[in-house]
């Protein structure tokens, strides 16, 4: 075996996983309260920022010249309420970036459809009770969506796992013309511990309960199935896995029962640990690419990465 290990050159003519910037999606965190042009560190996930919109365009035709090709886009709204009426304002914080960025760049804009950013509660629904309402949130989910596409986002990305949402989304965007907008569903997302820097990034922690009675159990991968079915039966174009390292068994066998195209997300926390034991020296950078090395050889096509300015030309 080792005759085909003998040197780089012929290592790299046999390797048989690559990564391209065309498999990564980049997500970034605008926030409305900050002054324009400004920037501020988020302390769970060292070197990552929350951007005004201004510095948010500035840093991402940085990355657009080094070969960026999508992002994915979070907002943090400057006022919640209940029914997180800022998501579905066509001025709010997303709604403003996207249209500064279609003038200013040519990346392919996905944005994050969800509520608990922009209520008061932090859940991904409707709450009544202290009970997150399914079919109400749904009408909520798709104003969301078609506010993104009425500001000329390029696909949109529901992570809210409520049933049918799909469905919802879909018929509505072609009800206001958007029937050529593709869906990313985060169709198999786990009630996963390692999203713990993001929601401290976003301020989206519940403030009662948690995420169990919407998002899976991490002991499940059969019922992973039924829900990457659903999803697609429903009109996704775009099947996500989330969170990606602790799932890389999940990842595989979607990508080998379904043909559309398979997206992991190496969420925050998969990101954080790597940062920290990078920082002190634990581990050295190599670590990164082959975690993200990882996920696109169990089957992902596109990855979702904190680390993608790492993995952009002159990035590790
Ligand atoms: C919320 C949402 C979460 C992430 C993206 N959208 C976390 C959650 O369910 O609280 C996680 C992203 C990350 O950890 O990088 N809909
Ligand atoms: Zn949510």
């Amino acid at each position: 075996m080792r005759r085909l290990r003998k040197n780089e050159k012929i290592r790299d003519m046999v390797k048989e996983t690559r990564i391209a910037p065309s498999n990564l999606i980049y997500p970034i965190f605008i926030k409305e309260d900050l002054k324009m042009g400004s920037k501020e560190p988020i302390d769970t996930m060292p070197g990552q920022y929350r951007y005004s919109k201004e510095a948010a365009v500035d840093e991402l035709k940085k990355l657009e010249e080094r070969g960026l090709n999508a992002i994915i886009l979070f907002g943090i709204p400057r006022t919640k309420d209940n029914i997180g009426s800022s998501a579905f304002d066509d001025k709010g914080i997303i709604q403003e970036t996207i249209k500064l960025l279609k003038d200013e760049t040519n990346l392919f804009i996905i944005t994050d459809v969800c509520l608990c950013q922009y209520t008061s509660h932090g859940h991904c629904g409707i709450v009544q009770n202290q009970e997150i309402l399914n079919d109400k949130t749904l009408e909520y989910l798709a104003r969301i969506a078609v506010s993104h596409a009425r500001a000329g986002a390029d696909m949109i990305a529901p992570s809210d796992m409520m049933d049918g949402r799909i469905a919802a989304i879909r018929k509505n965007l072609d009800e206001n013309g958007f029937q050529d907008i593709p869906i990313m569903s985060y169709a198999v997302k786990y009630a996963s511990s390692f999203y713990a820097p993001f929601r401290e990034a976003v301020s989206s922690t519940p403030s009662f309960g948690d995420r169990k009675t919407y998002q899976m159990d991490p002991a499940n991968a059969k019922e992973a199935i039924i829900e990457a079915k659903l999803d697609l039966e429903e009109g996704a174009d775009i099947l996500m896995v989330k969170p990606a390292l602790p799932y890389l068994d999940i990842i595989k066998s979607l990508s080998e029962k379904f043909n559309t195209p398979i997206a992991a997300y190496n969420v925050s926390g998969e990101y954080s640990m790597l940062m920290a034991a990078i920082k002190k020296g634990y581990l050295t950078e190599d670590s990164i690419y082959e975690s993200i090395l990882s996920i696109k050889r169990a089957g992902a096509d596109l990855i979702i990465s904190h680390f993608t300015p790492k993995l952009l030309n002159g990035g590790l």
